[in-house]
């Protein structure tokens, strides 16, 4: 059983249908039912046994997590991955979410953190969580100081800081899962980052794509394959990361980890409401 969040377009519906290609039931979990349908219909059309169901998930509200959470812990008997895909992408102005949440940081980081904590007592034995970030988290910092961007507003910092918090998420949810003292994180969980470099291919062009793979196979790949062992990001391995087969590529750097990390994780534990 897989749950996809985000998974009415782009690399969601790709990655939706590709898990129920393979055979996985597969949760859509979006925001917007009637758009939930038409991919529904559109992976039925493209994988026509295909086992689907839609939970309806607002990640710009905590509200909305908590009862997606709940729908899903109780019609869902396992699960086996969980892809945090959605993303609130270059809001044009500054905008807070329901619970005051700067737009990109709450709906791609805080939105997921909270989800994934909700979702961790339903995790089978072998399950995963995956967690799509993007090149653009290269460049990032987290501003501790100013994490609702109150000064400065930036929408393309603003979107690479939450995906940059993803992938430190990732990475500290798999070395706790991987703590042998750490009891509360279940020791059989993995979780793995990946992007999709420059991502679909562009609609409508008419010369051929240089690679035979696109973007969202990193995805898929971190979702299924069988010898990752969690803590790895996963992206396209040419040598920019750009387009090729899907591998475990090399992190941005993150100074000081161990230390961004735990902070980040205690304040998104405070924020969501959701410790874990
Ligand atoms: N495409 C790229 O080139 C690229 C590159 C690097 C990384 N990525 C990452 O890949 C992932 C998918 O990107 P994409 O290009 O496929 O994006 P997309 O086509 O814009 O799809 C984004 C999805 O997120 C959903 N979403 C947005 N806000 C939401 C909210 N508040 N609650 C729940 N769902 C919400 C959207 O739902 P609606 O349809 O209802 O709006 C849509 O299903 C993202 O995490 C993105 O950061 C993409």
């Amino acid at each position: 059983m897989a749950i996809v969040t985000g998974a009415n377009s782009g690399i969601g519906l790709y990655t939706a249908t590709a898990l129920a290609e393979r055979g996985y039931q597969v949760v859509l979990a979006v925001r917007n039912v009637e758009r939930g349908r038409i991919a529904m219909e559109r992976i039925a059309d493209a994988v026509p046994d295909a086992e689907l169901q839609q939970v309806r998930l607002d990640l710009s509200s905590l509200r909305s997590i908590k009862e997606c959470a709940a729908e899903l812990l109780t019609s869902v008997p396992a699960w086996d991955v969980l892809v945090n895909d959605a993303a609130a992408k270059l809001v044009p102005e500054r905008l807070l979410t329901e619970d005051g949440f700067e737009w990109n940081f709450g709906v791609n980081f805080l939105g997921h953190f909270a989800l994934s904590g909700l979702l961790v007592p339903g995790a089978s034995d072998q399950a995963r969580i995956v967690n799509v970030t993007s090149l653009s988290a290269r460049n990032a910092k987290i501003r501790f100081h100013d994490l609702r961007w109150d000064n400065g507003y930036r929408p393309g910092k603003a979107y690479a800081m939450s995906k940059y918090a993803q992938l430190i998420f990732s990475r500290e949810l798999n070395r706790r899962c991987r703590d042998e003292r750490d009891s509360a994180y279940p020791s059989s969980l993995r979780s793995i980052a990946a992007h999709p470099g420059r991502g679909l291919p562009p609609v409508g062009r008419r010369r051929r794509p240089s690679s035979r793979y696109t973007g969202p196979d990193s995805i898929v790949f971190a979702a299924t394959d069988p010898g990752l062992i969690g803590g790895e990001l996963i992206g396209p391995s040419d040598r920019n990361q750009l387009q090729g087969a899907p591998a475990a590529v090399r992190p941005p750097a993150i100074p000081d980890e161990g230390v961004t990390a735990l902070r980040l994780w205690r304040i998104a534990a405070q924020l969501t409401r959701v410790p874990w």
